[in-house]
């Protein structure tokens, strides 16, 4: 399972990437807007910032909604890096915008996935990954999971190779709840990563070692 940072914050990038454990970024526009990044040359480079601190994919949202300007903007953000990854809305203009991109080599991420019709349409149309919003599933008491496991047991009876990226996710037990369900990718937020270390037996058990250890040896 790969582990990407949801966030467009270069600090939190860096922390992640520093653990040893991160495999790529997403972001969105209203992450790069909470991190005050606004105009486009200054997105772009923002974009080419976070490429250059992480080894794996990030994904880049279009803003526009209609086929050529998805198509203009997709381009422009894949020529950035070889890293970047075109994240695409999944709306009608979208999935053939994602058609076009996979015929040409470049990557896409179908975003805001909500039911498994859809992640089937953006496998069908050659996305690189679905991602899935299980978060705000949850928020309106529909199981975010489910809907993993209900893409998991499509792309396996069909062979897709579009890789489920489970997103909108709040905390550890999301993660956990992905793993088991087959996602291929989780992106989190950084304190989700970091509350899978936490167990109180860990840090019992660690406390009795080093207190045993100082007993006979100082
Ligand atoms: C996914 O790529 C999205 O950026 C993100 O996970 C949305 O999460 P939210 O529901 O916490 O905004």
């Amino acid at each position: 399972m790969k582990f990407f940072i949801d966030t467009a914050n270069l600090q939190q990038i860096r922390e992640a990437q520093d653990l040893g454990v991160l495999d790529g970024v997403t972001t969105n526009p209203s992450l790069m807007a909470k991190e005050g990044i606004s105009g486009t040359d200054r997105i772009l480079k923002h974009y080419v910032d976070i490429c250059e601190i992480v080894d794996g994919d990030v994904s880049a949202e279009v803003i526009a909604t209609d086929y050529e300007g998805i198509i203009r903007e997709g381009e422009n953000l894949a020529a950035l890096h070889q890293q970047i990854v075109v994240k695409v809305p999944m709306i009608r203009d979208g999935v053939k915008a994602i058609r076009h991109f996979s015929q040409r080599g470049i990557r896409t991420n179908c975003t805001l996935i909500f039911s498994p019709g859809q992640a089937l349409l953006a496998a069908k149309a050659g996305a690189t990954y679905v991602s899935p919003f299980i978060g705000r599933l949850d928020d309106v008491s529909t199981s975010g999971v489910n809907l993993i496991e209900d893409i998991r047991q499509i792309y396996d009876n069909y062979g897709f190779e579009t890789q489920i990226l489970a997103a909108s996710i709040r905390h550890s037990m999301h993660i956990i709840d992905c793993a088991m369900a087959g996602a291929d990718v989780a992106t989190c937020p950084l304190s989700a990563i970091l509350d899978l270390l936490k167990h109180p037996l860990t840090d019992i058990g660690l406390e009795k070692f080093l207190a045993d250890y100082h007993k006979v040896n100082g």
